[in-house]
């Protein structure tokens, strides 16, 4: 079994921008079964409130033994994360779900919007140890969200273009926008984000004929597949679930619009 449940321990908690925070975690059997874009659940703080586990995409794995979520503050379980202090422990269940398949071996290209950042950054380290160059668009609200995620995707040879909704960065506009020259040259997009922007690029790809796999939300109570609350509609009319199913489906996979 590659799932663990695990008392990991607080090694670092850096805030990235006012909103966005890198938890560090030794926590070395989730570490070492770790695929990029599998999950975790994590008990959020040492009382019963909040009940429920968290999910978290794994952002990167540091050496062997350690791993990395990045996380938007939006809530109480959020919150308390970023208070969290080194040498503080935590509980995880991990690595869940399905994560990204296996990368071509030729060009891709990689798009992530917010959040949904956080996975593409353990993608394109195992794309970088595979030596081919990548492109990946970073959408944001604005610009301080992208510098420093910006410039770490440069570190692993990726290019990199940025859009911002107030055009503080880059193309002043959707992340979207920026996919449509890429779609004749590369043969698959991996993408992370808003449901919207995930939307319009399964949509763009199908038309291309560009192979796409996305990488879903939906509100989570266990993560292991027992509560049946993260429903989604596929594409061929049965229910999926998130947790297990996914989070990541090749995009012809879901029922977009419904
Ligand atoms: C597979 C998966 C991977 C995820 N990876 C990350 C990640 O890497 N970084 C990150 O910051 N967040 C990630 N999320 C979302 C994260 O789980 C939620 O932001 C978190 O649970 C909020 O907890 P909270 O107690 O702070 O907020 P709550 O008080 O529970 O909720 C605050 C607000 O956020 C909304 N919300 C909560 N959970 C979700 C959700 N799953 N989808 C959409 N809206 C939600 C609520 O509706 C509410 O409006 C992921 C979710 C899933 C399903
Ligand atoms: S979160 Fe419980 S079944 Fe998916």
């Amino acid at each position: 079994m590659s799932e663990h449940q695990e008392n990991s321990i607080v090694h670092a908690v850096e805030p990235l921008t006012d909103s966005f925070h890198r938890l560090t975690l030794h926590t070395p059997l989730i570490a070492a079964a770790a695929k990029p874009g599998q999950f975790v659940m994590v008990t959020c703080g040492p009382s019963l409130d909040p009940l429920l586990r968290r999910p978290f995409s794994i952002h990167r794995r540091i050496g062997a033994e350690q791993i990395q979520l990045l996380f938007k503050v939006v809530g109480r379980g959020t919150r308390l994360l970023s208070e969290l202090r080194p040498g503080q422990a935590l509980s995880l269940i991990g690595p869940l779900g399905r994560g990204f398949g296996p990368v071509l071996a030729d060009s891709v290209c990689f798009v992530g919007g917010g959040i949904g950042i956080a996975p593409l950054l353990f993608l394109a380290d195992r794309w970088h140890r595979s030596d081919q160059a990548c492109t990946i668009l970073l959408g944001s609200r604005t610009g301080d969200e992208l510098t420093q995620l910006a410039s770490e995707f440069e570190a692993l040879g990726c290019r990199v273009e940025t859009a911002t909704d107030d055009g503080s960065l880059g193309h002043h506009g959707l992340v979207t926008d920026l996919l449509a020259p890429h779609l004749a040259h590369i043969r698959k997009v991996y993408v992370c984000g808003p449901h919207a922007m995930m939307a319009t690029v399964a949509e763009l790809c199908k038309t291309a004929q560009v192979a796409c796999e996305a990488s879903l939300e939906a509100h989570m109570a266990c993560g292991l597949g027992a509560c049946l609350g993260c429903t989604i509609h596929g594409a061929d009319t049965l229910y999926k679930h998130v947790c297990k199913h996914g989070p990541v489906f090749n995009a012809e996979e879901v029922a977009w619009k419904r």
